[in-house]
């Protein structure tokens, strides 16, 4: 995969993720932004990386948690949980398991 530019990175905090505003905390929704280049607009997968939309809260966590101890096998998730705290893991599990 290409590298990201900052400015579309940019962009994407701003696009699919307005319309599922609810009360989500902009902190949160700006990490969520960047799930999507991979995980597919709006968490929904476009082929071979999994979607994030409405899944299971608890099983986002778990996948999460386990990617960042090195108990799940990763490609690339590994590096990316290992910048999250536990609190943000959370948060982005609810946040995923929300969208539709
Ligand atoms: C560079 C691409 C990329 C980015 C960015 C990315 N992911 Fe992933 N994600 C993957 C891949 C690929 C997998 C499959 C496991 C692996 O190979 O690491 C995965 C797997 C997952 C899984 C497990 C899903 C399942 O059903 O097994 C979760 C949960 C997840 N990612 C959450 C996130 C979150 C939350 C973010 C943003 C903070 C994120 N990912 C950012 C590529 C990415």
């Amino acid at each position: 995969m290409s590298k990201k530019s900052p400015l579309a990175v940019a962009m994407l905090a701003f696009l699919p993720l307005a319309s599922h505003a609810f009360g989500a905390d902009p902190h949160i929704r700006l990490i969520a932004s960047t799930c999507l280049n991979c995980h597919g607009p709006g968490g929904k997968s476009l082929g071979a990386v999994p979607g994030l939309a409405g899944q299971d809260q608890a099983y986002l966590l778990t996948a999460m948690k386990e990617q960042k101890s090195g108990t799940r096998e990763t490609t690339v998730m590994r590096r990316y949980m290992n910048g999250y705290t536990e609190d943000e893991m959370t948060k982005l599990a609810e946040y995923f398991s929300s969208l539709k």
